[in-house]
């Protein structure tokens, strides 16, 4: 008779994060055979190329190139999705879950793009969908987030989420690595996404934002929603006016649940030296989650590569694999219906720090001054160098000011005729 704790995989995609998910379930198989009570087999592998040179050895006869060999298998169970990209990952998925296989993904793209339809797809079909991985790598921040904090009502979420991003700027703070330099680092060591256009746009950050606040609010938010800026735009100057200033910048995921909406974004902000977040460096992500009488709990570990990701997907396959044996596939999908508007983004608040480029003659300050008093908003520090150039950069930290007004100010203060650019805006943390 078969062994019904016998779980059966088939496994989609095998690079970076997919060649740790094998080794664990292979080479390491037996302590977590043990542990768990269940063996994990899998039977098949699906990639582009069988011929290429990868980390993990699995026998050539277990590749595929067609996903159908996998999707369409009676014995296989569970399908692991680490392919990368929204399609064809997404109908994939699709696919798996109609045919009652329980899922578990990496894929923060396909979950907050089609994450709402999916997850009604699983429990339709009694399969369970699981996708801790696809935020913060090693952290366990989903489930906790769904289960242990369950009696709390979540206020705010504020984290660094992307390793890639927190990895460059770590570079160029520290080490005086330039943008390209530390960018190709991180790429080598496997924690960039197979396209980094997504993470250094904010974008990879912006779809974990939308998880993490579609399941501490309720309300299935898109990453497409969340307002987003990227890295690119950093000087090293800026890091080192940072640095002067006691500030470093991260690149900071957001979401808030007030009153008058939820409020999602991601940006570059520079941290206050007090702030929880201000020493979390290199691949490491943190997550600060407020809850409205837990206070403050921060999850913190290693946010991206193949090892940190694969322990999350594993123990997704344990959860999925208890699923499948007890016959209680689908039971737990988060309810994401909870009616709550988006904020505009003119009507958030925040500090700033600006970095002004200016000629340097008598009535340049007032002129701005004038401007930024004229529009509600107010200045916390204002620096400028002695300096013997015609040109010269003015550094700015505004007190809370409204968005919207800060642009109206900033659009005034750009025509003024002594101002030459406005070099610079980042968010501050407080
Ligand atoms: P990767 O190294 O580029 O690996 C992707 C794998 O999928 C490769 O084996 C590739 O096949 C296969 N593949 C891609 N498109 C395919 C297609 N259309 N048909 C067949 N096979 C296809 O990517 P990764 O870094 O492992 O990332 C995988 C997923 O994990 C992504 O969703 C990513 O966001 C997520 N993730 C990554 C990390 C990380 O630190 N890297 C952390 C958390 C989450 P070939 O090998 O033949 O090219
Ligand atoms: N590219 C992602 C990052 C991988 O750097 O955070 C982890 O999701």
């Amino acid at each position: 008779m078969k062994d019904k704790r016998e779980i059966v995989i088939g496994l989609l995609g095998l690079g970076t994060v997919g060649s740790q998910v094998y080794h664990a379930l292979t080479e390491k198989g037996d302590a977590l055979s043990e542990k768990t009570g269940f063996t994990y087999r899998i039977k098949r592998i699906l990639v582009r190329n069988p011929d290429k040179a990868r980390q993990a050895k699995p026998p050539r006869e277990l590749f595929v190139t067609q996903a159908n060999e996998i999707l369409e298998d009676p014995e296989i169970k569970l399908v692991i999705e680490v392919l990368g990209g929204l399609q064809p990952a997404a109908a994939h998925i699709e696919k798996a879950l109609e045919h009652g296989k329980s899922v578990v993904t990496a894929n923060k793209g396909v979950m907050a793009t089609h994450g709402e339809k999916l997850l009604m797809l699983a429990s339709k079909h009694n399969a369970d969908l699981f996708f801790e991985a696809s935020v913060a790598g090693a952290i366990p921040i989903l489930r906790p987030l769904q289960e242990s904090m369950a009696t709390d009502r979540i206020l705010q979420i504020v984290g660094i989420v992307n390793g890639t991003t927190n990895f460059i700027l770590s570079q160029m703070t520290h080490e005086g690595k330039t943008y390209e330099e530390a960018l190709k680092e991180a790429q080598k060591l496997g924690y960039a996404e197979p396209d980094p256009t997504f993470d250094v746009t904010g974008m990879d950050a912006a779809y974990k934002i939308a998880i993490l606040a579609s399941l501490a609010f309720g309300h299935y938010a898109k990453g497409e929603e969340v307002l987003h800026e990227g890295i690119q735009g950093i000087s090293s100057l800026d890091i080192l006016h940072a640095k002067e200033l006691g500030y470093r910048i991260k690149l900071i995921a957001k979401a808030q649940c007030e009153k008058d909406g939820l409020s999602l974004l991601v940006a570059p902000t520079l941290i206050p030296p007090n702030h929880p977040l201000y020493n979390v460096e290199g691949p490491y992500n943190a997550i600060l989650v407020r809850g409205e009488r837990l206070g403050d709990i921060m999850f913190y570990g290693q946010g991206a590569g193949g090892v940190p990701t694969s322990t999350a997907i594993v123990s997704d396959v344990v959860h999925a694999a208890k699923n499948i044996v007890l016959g209680t596939s689908g039971k737990s999908i988060p309810k994401l219906d909870n009616p709550i508007s988006l904020r505009s983004p003119e009507s958030l608040l925040s500090r700033f720090y600006l970095r002004i480029q200016v000629e340097d003659r008598p009535g340049t300050l007032a002129s701005i001054a004038q401007v930024f008093a004229e529009e509600e908003a107010s200045f916390s520090a204002v620096l400028q160098r002695e300096n013997t150039a015609r040109l010269t950069d003015i550094l700015f930290l505004t007190h809370t000011v409204r968005e919207g007004s800060l642009q109206r100010a900033l659009l005034r203060v750009r025509k003024l005729p002594s101002v030459k650019e406005i070099s610079a805006i980042f968010r501050v943390e407080s």
